[in-house]
């Protein structure tokens, strides 16, 4: 089933995290900064030798000092407009986080909403993209959380998903 939670990523104790990393791998502020923090600088030395990601695709690794067992990164396109196939390719970074971590045994995984902070992809054509792609996955986890951290991810995700309060 998918949950939908306002808090910050790095304290929830789930199997995996999803990172909204760059294609670096190695750091960055928003989501990033507070999750290599988290986990503490062996995160940075697990994620040297991957030698980056491409745009859509994922990688995992340990979670370290984090409550989670894993974080999986993934890179969010940078929105220019639409035309430049951001849906697809933010699209196919859950997919292939969903997939990596089906391959590695997790069963509840939470989400930051990718690409809607420095990447500027808006806010609501983010989370539907988010969680339709969650719901084709819903039936092979246990959780899957979609992790807002501010109140307008939380209304759009919790109208989204339909969820009773
Ligand atoms: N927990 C959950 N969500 C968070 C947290 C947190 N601790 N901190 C921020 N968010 P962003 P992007 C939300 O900018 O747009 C980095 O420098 C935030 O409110 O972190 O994919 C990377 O290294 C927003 O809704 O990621 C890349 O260079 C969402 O997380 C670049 O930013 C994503 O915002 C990636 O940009």
């Amino acid at each position: 089933m998918i949950e939908v939670v306002q808090t910050d990523i790095t304290r929830l104790a789930v199997d995996a995290i999803v990172n909204a990393a760059n294609s670096s791998l190695l750091g960055g502020g928003g989501v990033d900064g507070a999750i290599h923090r988290a986990a503490g600088p062996e995160l940075l030395e697990a994620c040297r030798p991957l030698g980056g990601c491409p745009t859509g695709e994922a990688r995992i690794t340990p979670g370290f000092h984090l409550p989670a067992k894993w974080v999986i990164h993934t890179v969010g396109p940078v929105w220019h407009g639409g035309g430049e196939g951001e849906p697809e390719l933010l699209a196919a970074c859950y997919r292939n986080s969903l997939e990596l971590a089906l391959e590695n045994g997790v069963r509840t995984i939470a989400f930051p909403s990718i690409s809607t902070g420095v990447y500027g992809y808006p806010k609501e054509g983010a989370a539907k993209v988010a969680v339709a792609m969650m719901r084709n996955y819903e039936a092979r986890f246990e959780r899957i959380i979609a992790c807002c951290f501010g109140d307008v991810d939380y209304g759009l995700y919790r109208d989204l998903v339909g969820g009773i309060e």
